[in-house]
């Protein structure tokens, strides 16, 4: 057996102490530990369909885009940094797995995926401040680029936009329309902030999800907020999502958040994001709890089969008496996987007395109760 081992030594982002968040009320000059003048990301996505592009049942990624906090933003800032070789560059990084998960879901219309992550890398890449060589102790040139495409990717990860839509009933199709509200209800629903959405002669074919990031882009924390400065190109009805060619026909039942039966993909690292039919909203954390205003646990999925068992930073999952929980000594419990959102004995519907508001954390049960919820997998 021969041991590859990455071909690059890369030096290391600044370190930023008590960094700020861009486009904060106080600012700082420290451009290396605060982003500006771009400050207001913009995680975008496709869904390309004349020619489709990636999976039928998948987003792909468009770029990363560091805006101003106005909306609008720079371009092209760095001419000697518009490489020319971003395959070349993650292969040297070592990035094997980065870039065949960008084979697969950052797509080229045209079928030139090379070029297009350079154009994409160029364009925006270039302009944001955290990731200029300056930023980096020992910096070895190119090394930015893996940063960049890599946080690009995660932050992808956590925005399954197919999953998101379908679970609101919202399915590929060539004659059913849909208002812009119902859209981006379906989108707030399942990332509990607002997104733009964009069409292009009638139908959906952009996403676009913002955040605020403290800290560098390599390090930092980046922050979904709601967009600032961005519009929309829908109408307000009459929208199309139309299915990519090869696209299975997804089925939902009656407007309740059941997934459609596909591949699943519930395993590794990942949230419980909630779904219900109303204002759903939140995540579980690490007992257990659906809460709205905190950070969502980390859940680690085993798959053995079609079984599933998880746990949190808190211990083993299971029902206990019905309920939800994540502890020391709780037995595990077997679930399973419906097109990403979590079953246990084949339902994906849980329950709770109501939706969370506030600091409220409530239990999640298995017996029926006022709300129904349902919990989508993101992997993290
Ligand atoms: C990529 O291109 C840059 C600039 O042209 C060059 O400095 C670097 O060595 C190249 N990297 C690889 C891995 O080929």
């Amino acid at each position: 057996m021969i041991l590859v081992l990455p071909g690059v030594f890369a030096g290391t982002s600044k370190v930023c102490t008590n960094p700020l968040t861009s486009c904060g009320s106080t600012t700082s000059s420290d451009t290396c530990c605060y982003n500006s003048p771009g400050g207001q990301f913009a995680l975008t996505q496709f869904w390309d369909t004349n020619p489709s592009t990636g999976p039928s049942d998948s987003w792909t990624v468009h770029g990363l885009w560091p805006d101003h906090c106005d909306g609008t933003y720079d371009q092209n800032c760095d001419s000697k940094r518009a490489y020319t070789n971003i395959t070349q560059i993650l292969k040297a990084f070592g990035k094997t797995s980065l870039l065949s998960y960008m084979n697969t879901y950052w797509k080229d219309y045209t079928g030139n995926d090379e070029s297009f992550w350079e154009h994409e890398w160029g364009k925006h890449g270039t302009c944001i401040s955290t990731l200029k060589p300056a930023c980096y102790t020992g910096y070895t040139p190119t090394q930015e680029v893996p940063d960049y495409f890599q946080k690009a990717v995660d932050l992808f990860k956590t925005r399954n936009t197919y999953q998101a839509l379908i679970n609101a009933g919202i399915t590929p199709s060539t004659t059913k329309t849909y208002t812009s509200a119902q859209i981006q209800a379906a989108l707030k629903a399942a990332f509990g902030v607002t997104a733009i959405i964009q069409c292009s002669s009638g139908a959906l074919d952009e996403v676009w999800y913002s955040y605020y990031v403290q800290g560098s882009v390599a390090t930092g924390t980046f922050i979904a907020t709601t967009p600032v400065g961005q519009s929309s190109s829908c109408a307000s009805t009459g929208i199309k999502w139309l299915p990519k060619s090869g696209s299975p026909a997804p089925t939902t039942t009656g407007g309740s958040p059941t997934p459609t039966g596909g591949s699943g993909t519930i395993s590794g690292s990942g949230y419980l994001n909630a779904v219900t039919s109303g204002s759903g909203k939140g995540c579980l954390i690490s007992a257990g709890t659906w809460y709205t205003t905190g950070t969502c646990a980390t859940f680690t999925a085993r798959v053995s089969g079609s079984s599933i068992t998880l746990t949190s930073s808190k211990g083993t999952c299971g029902i206990v008496s019905g309920v939800f929980t994540c502890g020391s000594g709780v037995a595990a419990s077997v679930f399973t996987d419906k097109s990403g959102t979590l079953a246990y004995s084949g339902s994906t519907t849980f329950y709770a007395t109501a939706v969370p508001g506030g600091s409220t954390q409530l239990p999640v049960y298995t017996a029926s109760k006022a709300v129904s919820v349902s919990f989508a997998w993101t992997n993290v």
